[in-house]
């Protein structure tokens, strides 16, 4: 496996890690206070062609490839993990109208993903978050249109003023289990459909967070992605582009701490000397540039693959397991070597230590990652 990058892929890693020093990082601070992340930054990741970095040029995006949208996120995450988020589920949703979505819906929809309109992707429910075949919203037929009533919660890049348009995965069957599942995209000013309680977080609070509610919503057939029934297929296939997105950004996380522990220690004199002159935090130092450097080979592997049309089904579920488990871990032991005024607000890494803590719970658990794993181990595929 080649890790050196393209050109084209440096380019748009250096352009990636210039917007998030100079236009995220002086509003991240308030953004953690806010709980809530302004509109502008994904315009502005639209006008450098984040937004539609996995849109073909046809439809008005980057046409880039994985690897590059894997890069893009990992630098931006080292900055800001809400904003890295946004740009994550987003393009998952991208990549759903990509595969999925008529010509008509490609155009529209890709259109506005690439020009900075917010997509989201509902699959979760108050009862169904592991168990995401426990969904229970349904898109009844009513003639030429669904009627769609539900509540989806923890629904990322929906805010009270974020969030343009929903991937939601609905029950067109409701006798019909997973097989009975459809995805349908829903408009934000849809009537019936609203945007409920925005969540208030322990860390990634710049990411808009929040329960949708759909009361008799009526959407047209044509809004209907892939066939009826297709729906939870849909969504696991999504999920696999989604999680080496959601490693990307615990990459990304892990190296900013790592760099935060260099700095740190280099500064910090006790006993005479620097502390990383002890073989104590030289060891911690090691082990984190080790792991970190392994979350992303995994991550760059998966991308590569994906990339080449492989099935990631494995890879994705490996490179998300290891690499958040690794950005907690490695949060954890950047903020021990800061220690007391680590956990102070005045440290970045005290906000990074919240913001990784996410990363192994969503896009399925660190446990449900290890379901995947250990189906595709025992069954060889
Ligand atoms: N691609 C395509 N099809 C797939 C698939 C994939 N990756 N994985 C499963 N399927 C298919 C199966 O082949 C099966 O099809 P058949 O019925 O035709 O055989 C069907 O889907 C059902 O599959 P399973 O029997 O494996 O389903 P399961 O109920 O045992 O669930 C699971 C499997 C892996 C546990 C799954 O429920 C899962 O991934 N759970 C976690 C959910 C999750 O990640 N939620 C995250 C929400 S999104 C989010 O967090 C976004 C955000 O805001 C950040």
């Amino acid at each position: 496996m080649d890790f050196t990058y393209t050109e084209e892929q440096e380019m748009v890693r250096e352009l990636a890690a210039t917007f998030a020093k100079n236009y995220v990082a002086p509003l991240s601070e308030q953004m953690d206070i806010d709980n809530t992340m302004p509109h502008h930054i994904a315009e502005k990741m639209a006008e450098l062609g984040f937004m539609g970095i996995n849109v073909p040029e046809e439809y008005g995006g980057a046409g880039m490839d994985e690897v590059s949208k894997a890069l893009v996120i990992m630098e931006i995450a080292k900055v800001d993990a809400s904003v890295a988020e946004l740009l994550a589920v987003h393009t998952l949703t991208n990549d759903i109208f990509l595969k999925r979505g008529t010509e008509e819906q490609k155009k529209k929809y890709l259109a506005l993903g690439a020009s900075g309109k917010v997509g989201a992707f509902a699959l979760t429910e108050p009862g169904a978050g592991s168990d995401a075949s426990a969904a229970k919203t349904k898109a009844i037929s009513d003639g030429d249109d669904y009627i769609i009533n539900g509540t989806k919660c923890f629904i990322s890049n929906m805010g009270p003023e974020e969030g343009d348009y929903v991937v939601l995965i609905a029950l067109t069957d409701p006798s019909a289990g997973t097989k009975g599942m459809s995805a349908i995209v829903v408009d934000r000013n849809t009537p019936g459909f609203s945007v409920g309680k925005l969540e208030n977080k322990m860390g990634l609070r710049g990411a808009n967070v929040s329960e949708l509610i759909f009361q008799d919503c009526r959407v047209p057939k044509s809004n209907l992605l892939g066939k009826e029934g297709e729906g939870f297929k849909i969504a696991m296939a999504a999920l696999d582009g989604g999680r080496i997105g959601m490693a990307a950004q615990a990459v990304g996380v892990a190296e900013c701490a790592l760099d935060a522990a260099v700095d740190y220690s280099t500064q910090r004199i006790q006993f005479g000397k620097p502390i990383n002159a002890n073989q104590g935090i030289q060891w911690y130092l090691a082990d984190m540039a080790t792991q970190t450097e392994a979350a992303k080979a995994l991550t760059l592997n998966a991308a590569a693959l994906r990339q080449a049309g492989k099935s990631v089904n494995k890879e994705a579920a490996m490179a998300k397991y290891f690499a958040s488990e690794n950005a907690v871990k490695v949060a954890y032991q950047s903020l021990q070597i800061h220690g007391g005024y680590g956990y102070m607000k005045d440290y970045a890494i005290e906000r990074m230590y919240r913001d990784a803590r996410i990363i192994p719970l969503y896009e399925g658990t660190s446990e449900i990652q290890k379901v995947v794993i250990s189906r595709a181990v025992i069954t060889g595929k």
